[in-house]
């Protein structure tokens, strides 16, 4: 059905996979000098760990991660082969060089990019690689079907403040928008839209208009939400909650009723997946199908401390908007070795599988998840401490405040991402 443009996915294992560290909210602390950067996940490393999703406020120093490639207006209308996309193992943080990351299996299907999700696998990630501090994103596409398979359409920043559309397949005509600031939790954000037609059998247009004041949720050119930044104001700790930092834009599927899953999430998600279904037997994946692309990026706000044109770092653990610097930082790593703190210093030969540091370089193989690689190797499914409710987290037995994030998380996508990691690590 799909022209298999990537099909032929090495199994790859990322560098010596010493005892993973854990770091962030739910994590044992901020990360050694040895793995300083802490990722998307979670988890301590080296190399891509300090790349896209590395949260500064838990790694081993503000600028551990690397700084954030600088928004980029441009729009993606015929996906004919996937040049400008680079495998995770692949990317060291030139965006110039490849317009995104991904993890997982892609193809391409007469100009159209197409996300899947083999059998009992993490699904895919495609992440922009050229971070967005304010402007509009436009996506055309046909989400995927069924019970417990996710698509989504997001903005994420390394520090977690989150902008959502996302579709879960047992209901085809509803859209969920979703906001989160630093990943706080708050079960009160989720508001629905109405999709005119079925969203797996036809195109529709999803947009995200964010500016300093307000969020636009756009569905076929209609605003089907409005947030303004002066309805998010929390007096008790007297700031907005409200997304404001540099963030990527996020096309991913991935399995939210996978057995390794909260309860709540797999509520959420619309209950268990099958994978004996229609889609699981021909093509042989669940599928989501995004056509056209367009980001636009405006201008930094007002009042913005801009001292360069090339990336954007933090100045300060609050990572509020005015902690956010435009500097002339470069965002390219040498190599698997390296971190923010020398982006020169590990052998010049070093690749995502070669690192001869003992960190680990690339994080947990998946984001969105993975494809069928993360579920090579037979230790996978085999002692997981994923319980019914609770995330297992870089293979560290989680305590009971795990399971109050699964629950109150249910949607947000840093949440369930690193649930998908708990399989691919255990
Ligand atoms: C940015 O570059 C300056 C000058 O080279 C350096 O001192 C600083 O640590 C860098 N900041 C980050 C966050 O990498
Ligand atoms: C980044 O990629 C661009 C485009 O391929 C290339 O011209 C540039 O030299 C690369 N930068 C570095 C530092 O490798
Ligand atoms: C989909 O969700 C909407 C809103 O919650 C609901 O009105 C509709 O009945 C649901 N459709 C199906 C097929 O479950
Ligand atoms: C949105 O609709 C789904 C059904 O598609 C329903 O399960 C969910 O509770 C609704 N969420 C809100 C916030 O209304
Ligand atoms: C919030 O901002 C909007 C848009 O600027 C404005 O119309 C509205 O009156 C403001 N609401 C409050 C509560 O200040
Ligand atoms: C405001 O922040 C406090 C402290 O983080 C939190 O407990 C409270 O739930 C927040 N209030 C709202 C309305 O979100
Ligand atoms: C998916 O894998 C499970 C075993 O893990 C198997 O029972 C099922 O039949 C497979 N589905 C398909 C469509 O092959
Ligand atoms: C996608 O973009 C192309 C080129 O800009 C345009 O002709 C086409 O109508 C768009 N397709 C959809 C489904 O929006
Ligand atoms: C940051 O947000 C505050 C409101 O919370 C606003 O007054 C200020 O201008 C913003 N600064 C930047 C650089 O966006
Ligand atoms: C970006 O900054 C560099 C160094 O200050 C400067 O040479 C260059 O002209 C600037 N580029 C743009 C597009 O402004
Ligand atoms: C980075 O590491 C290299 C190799 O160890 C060293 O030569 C260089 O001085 C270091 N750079 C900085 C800024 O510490």
């Amino acid at each position: 059905m799909f022209r298999l443009a990537a099909l032929a996915v090495a199994a790859l294992s990322a560098s010596v996979a010493s005892a993973t560290i854990s770091c962030g909210s739910t994590g044992d602390s901020n990360c050694p000098s040895d793995a300083p950067c802490c990722s998307q996940y979670g988890e301590c490393g080296v190399g891509a760990y300090c790349l896209g999703g590395c949260d500064p406020r838990y790694s081993f120093s503000l600028d551990s991660c690397t700084p954030e490639p600088i928004c980029e207006s441009k729009s993606f209308d015929s996906w004919d082969n996937l040049d400008s996309l680079a495998k995770n193992y692949d990317y060291l943080g030139n965006a110039s060089d490849y317009d995104w990351v991904y993890s997982g299996t892609l193809l391409t299907d007469n100009g159209d990019l197409v996300l899947t999700m083999p059998n009992n696998s993490g699904g895919a990630l495609v992440s922009y690689n050229h971070y967005i501090w304010y402007g509009k994103v436009s996506g055309t596409f046909k989400t995927s079907r069924d019970a417990g398979v996710i698509t989504a359409f997001i903005l994420l920043s390394d520090v977690k403040d989150e902008i959502d559309y996302e579709f879960v397949g047992a209901n085809l005509t509803t859209a969920q928008t979703n906001y989160y600031f630093q990943g706080i939790l708050d079960y009160d954000n989720a508001v629905n839209g109405t999709i005119s037609s079925d969203s797996f059998e036809n195109f529709h247009t999803y947009e995200l208009d964010w500016t300093p004041d307000s969020i636009t949720w756009y569905l076929d050119g209609e605003s089907i939400r409005v947030l303004n930044r002066n309805e998010t104001y929390n007096s008790t700790t007297n700031q907005y909650e409200y997304p404001q930092t540099p963030a990527r834009l996020e096309l991913s599927l991935w399995p939210g009723g996978a057995s390794n899953q909260g309860e709540g999430t797999i509520t959420w998600a619309g209950g268990p997946i099958n994978w004996d279904s229609q889609d699981m037997q021909d093509p042989g994946y669940y599928y989501a199908i995004f056509r056209n692309i367009s980001i636009t990026c405006y201008d930094p706000p007002s009042g913005a401390n801009i001292q360069g044109n090339n990336s954007y770092i933090y100045t300060s653990y609050t990572v509020t908007n005015n902690t956010v610097e435009i500097v002339n930082n470069a965002t390219i790593l040498n190599n698997f070795d390296d971190t923010g703190l020398n982006m020169t210093a590990g052998s010049s030969t070093a690749t995502a599988t070669s690192a001869t540091n003992t960190a680990v370089s690339v994080p947990s193989s998946n984001g969105g998840g993975s494809g069928a690689e993360s579920n090579q190797g037979s230790s996978t499914s085999s002692g997981s401490h994923v319980s019914s409710t609770g995330f297992s987290q870089g293979g560290s037995t989680q305590t009971g405040a795990a399971a109050v994030n699964e629950h109150v998380f249910q949607s947000s996508i840093f949440a369930v991402l690193v649930a998908v990691i708990a399989l691919v690590v255990l």
